[in-house]
């Protein structure tokens, strides 16, 4: 089983990622050959500082290798590492139709933010799906939001494969349901775009203020309150077990606690959660040459599938 997943390095990692999608596809690294990509092309459409874009990606390698991707098992790269995939997407611009592009929400929803409508953002998910193709994958581990990313890369496969004969095969996207859509310090979904998220290397000080700035309502502290409403009880339940969910539930309801209390444990919680990986971390960044070695052996694995591919695929359509 080849399983791909790709992360844009567009900004810092928080825990929205890494539930959604980082821990899944670790998770995932031992039952098959894994690829695992830092989407520096896709970060281009929405960041425009070199310098930026080069130490972010280099940071979302360290922080993958921190959370406990292994290199032995799966190959990290940079998607840059790889420019064929720029000529499948070309390729696979050629038979997509405009109107597939013009229901993607995530193109909407990107312009409605004020990003450029650029062509390139346009495009977005045909690179996506030249990501996923390119490399033989059959199972792709990412957050609900992707969805329908990995339905238009479906519908591009099938497409080439009606025109051209068997060429590609048909990925499946693999979603957790309970970490589907993690909300952020508002409750909406947490995202690096909406200034609101908890990061997961931030340092202790901005990782409790960003869960004390958690929105709550307004109820005071003696009266009973909704787990269920609660962002502070959700992210909680995400990293407890299920005797410390069960607790805190029931403290909920009962009264008598405040929300600043409940963020105070669910910092607790967080905090005791990545105490490993900030070690593992710490070790990584004192040996630079660690990841200039991990993403160069990553990139090769990922060029030599990516080349068995493309012969395929250029032979296919008569190039
Ligand atoms: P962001 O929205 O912060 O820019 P990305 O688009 O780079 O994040 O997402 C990288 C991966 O993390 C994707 O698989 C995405 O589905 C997942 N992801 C991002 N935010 C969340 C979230 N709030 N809940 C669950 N998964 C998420
Ligand atoms: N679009 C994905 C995101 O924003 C990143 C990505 C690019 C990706 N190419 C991919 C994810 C291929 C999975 C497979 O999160």
């Amino acid at each position: 089983m080849r399983i791909l997943s790709g992360i844009q390095s567009s900004g810092v990692l928080h825990i929205g990622n890494y539930l959604g999608m980082m821990r899944p596809a670790i998770a995932l690294q031992a039952e098959g050959e894994a690829f695992y990509f830092i989407a520096d092309y896709h970060a281009l459409t929405s960041l425009k500082d070199p310098a930026t874009l080069r130490e972010n990606g280099r940071r979302v390698a360290v922080d993958f290798l921190a959370c406990g991707l292994d290199p032995e098992r799966a190959a990290l790269f940079r998607q840059s590492d790889v420019p064929q995939v720029t000529e499948l997407a070309w390729i696979l611009s050629t038979i997509t139709p405009m109107g597939l592009l013009e229901r993607a929400h995530s193109y909407k929803d990107k312009i409605a933010r004020g990003l450029s409508a650029s062509a390139g953002l346009f495009t977005y998910p045909v690179l996506m799906a030249a990501d996923i193709l390119i490399y033989d994958s059959d199972v792709v581990p990412v957050g609900k939001d992707q969805k329908q990313h990995i339905e238009i890369t479906r519908d591009l496969a099938v497409k080439m494969n009606e025109t051209f004969g068997e060429v590609f095969k048909l990925p499946e996207p693999r979603i957790q349901p309970d970490t589907e859509t993690v909300p952020g310090l508002d409750g909406q979904k947490m995202s690096k775009s909406y200034a609101n998220t908890i990061d997961i290397f931030g340092n202790e000080k901005e990782v409790r203020k960003q869960v004390m700035s958690i929105v709550t309502d307004s109820s005071p502290i003696e009266a009973p309150k909704d787990p269920d409403r609660s962002t502070i009880f959700q992210l909680y339940s995400l990293f407890a077990t299920k005797e410390e969910s069960a607790a805190m539930r029931e403290a909920f309801r009962r009264g008598g606690t405040g929300y600043g209390d409940f963020k105070k444990q669910l910092f607790a919680k967080l905090w005791d959660y990545f105490e490993p990986m900030r070690k593992r971390r710490a070790e990584i960044l004192a040996d630079p040459s660690y990841v200039d070695n991990v993403l160069a052996s990553g990139a090769q694995r990922a060029n030599e599938a990516a080349d068995k591919v493309m012969a395929r695929v250029r032979k296919a359509v008569g190039l």
